[in-house]
């Protein structure tokens, strides 16, 4: 968004203090589809309603802060990205956006592999019933416990990021019998950010193999030399948010380079081609995120005619999204609690969470929309700054957004596209606990990921 003054004046001042916001919306009371999840509306009062169900009956029920997760939608997004890429891709879905057993099974169902990356994440997928040949398991420090369980259960793929791994998998894998499907994760040199790829050095950084040097090369003549690995492909992941599909177009041009290395040297046409994630979803109504067919069409032609040119057999693509799967199919509901206008600043608008629940704003920088939910209004617009009940001036939900000037304690306001990496980096800051996951549709609500308690806190607190 851009930094400009509010055309109809401020309401505390007659200049506005410097944020990230263009002027009030035409309507505050207006739910942007393109940024809530896909059943959210207003009923007759007024109220916004998710999955048929009013957020006030939701607050009521499950208590705030809470975060609203709207089953059709997720399910929805994910059958769209399924249909998209067909039977010759597979889809992979990053749990680190947010897993629950609920969100595993849903994923199973709708025809999804899924990628963990931690052995918390493997015991959720697996105690869910996802079959372990649908989980590709990452990670540039995977332990040998995490490495031995993944094995032990059969894993689709593990995606090998350091040479000591390669050798590490090799072993574990021999030692059990098995020979491991692997992919290995190559850093191109291209990382996407935001609305802009930078195709500098980023080979600076903890995940991958650079192919810079030969070093991803050289990781491919020792993978294919040791007997407890199959390794199957080539793994790339440019980064987050991306809107422009360019910085896949490098990366897929380098690692069909290193394919077409491959069948010089080894005379070895690897089957796989892996693109990752990083797909972007609309936060606000400024952004414009592209559909997964498009998407999927952009990859596919991408792939297809790097392979052409390099004479090479197109291999199985696969992708791994994951806020774009869930992020836009939630959003968070919090009460407001104390109102707070700064005289010639903004009005600090204090909700019963935080950054406990929400710390993209506070470690991204990350620009979200609020709405006033429980009611609607036709007050002026008032500048407001959303913020948590956390011991830390940096504890800021919406860093700039208007609500309507009537606001008060006791009202619900929600923001919206949070499914994706809000509840999965949540902390128990201050003790602060950890608000649910209430997963609405058809008129029905449950509740997948419960509210932490203080006894869960205590138990933890051995004394
Ligand atoms: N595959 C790999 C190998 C990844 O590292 C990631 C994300 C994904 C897939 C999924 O990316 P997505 O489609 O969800 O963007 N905490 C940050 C995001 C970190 C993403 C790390 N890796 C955030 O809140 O924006």
């Amino acid at each position: 968004m851009s930094r400009s003054a509010h055309p109809a004046g401020p309401r505390h001042a007659d200049v506005l203090p410097e944020g990230h916001y263009s002027a009030p919306p035409a309507d505050l009371n207006a739910l942007d589809p393109r940024v809530w999840a896909q059943t959210v509306g207003r009923d007759g009062e007024g109220v916004a309603t998710v999955g048929g169900i009013d957020v006030k009956r939701l607050a009521e029920e499950f208590g705030t802060p809470a975060y609203i997760l709207d089953e059709a939608d997720f399910r929805a997004r994910a059958r769209a990205w399924r249909t998209a890429f067909g039977t010759d891709a597979d889809v992979f879905y990053a749990g680190k956006a947010f897993l629950s057993r609920a969100v595993v099974r849903w994923l199973y169902e709708e025809g999804l592999n899924l990628d963990v990356c931690s052995g918390g994440e493997l015991a959720t997928a697996l105690s869910a019933g996802m079959p372990a040949d649908r989980i590709a398991f990452h990670g540039n420090n995977k332990s040998t416990g995490e490495i031995e369980r993944a094995v032990r259960a059969g894993v689709g793929r593990i995606v090998l990021d350091s040479f000591q791994e390669i050798v590490r998998v090799a072993h574990i894998a021999q030692s059990l019998g098995r020979r491991q499907r692997v992919q290995i994760r190559v850093t191109v040199g291209v990382e996407a950010h935001t609305h802009e790829f930078i195709a500098t050095a980023h080979e600076d950084q903890k995940f991958g193999i650079p192919l810079a040097g030969g070093q991803a090369a050289e990781a491919v003549r020792r993978a294919l030399q040791l007997d407890g690995l199959e390794l199957i492909g080539i793994h790339s992941h440019i980064g987050s948010q991306i809107f422009d599909m360019s910085g896949f177009e490098v990366a897929a041009h380098r690692v069909v380079g290193l394919l077409r290395d491959i069948r010089d040297e080894h005379g070895v046409e690897l089957p796989e081609i892996d693109l990752g994630g990083g797909l972007g979803i609309a936060y606000t109504s400024g952004d414009d995120p592209r559909e997964p067919h498009e998407i999927a069409k952009a990859l596919t032609e991408i792939v297809t005619r790097e392979c052409e040119a390099a004479r090479l057999r197109t291999p199985r693509i696969s992708v791994e999204p994951g806020r774009a799967v869930v992020g836009p199919t939630a959003f968070t509901l919090y009460e407001v609690g104390t109102v707070k206008a700064l005289d010639g600043l903004r009005t600090y608008v204090s909700v019963d969470g935080g950054m406990s629940d929400n710390i993209r704003t506070a470690l991204y920088d990350a620009e979200y929309s609020v709405a006033l939910v429980s009611r609607t209004s036709d007050a002026e617009p008032m500048l407001t700054r959303v913020v948590g009940k956390h011991c830390e001036s940096g504890d800021i939900v919406v860093r700039d957004a208007f609500l309507p000037a009537d606001l008060a304690p006791g009202d619900l306001i929600a923001v919206p596209a949070t499914g994706a990496y809000c509840r999965s980096m949540a902390s128990n800051y201050n003790h602060v606990l950890r608000p649910p996951v209430v997963a609405v549709r058809d008129g029905e609500a449950r509740v997948i990921v419960r509210r932490e308690s203080e006894e869960d806190l205590l138990r933890l607190d051995v004394g």
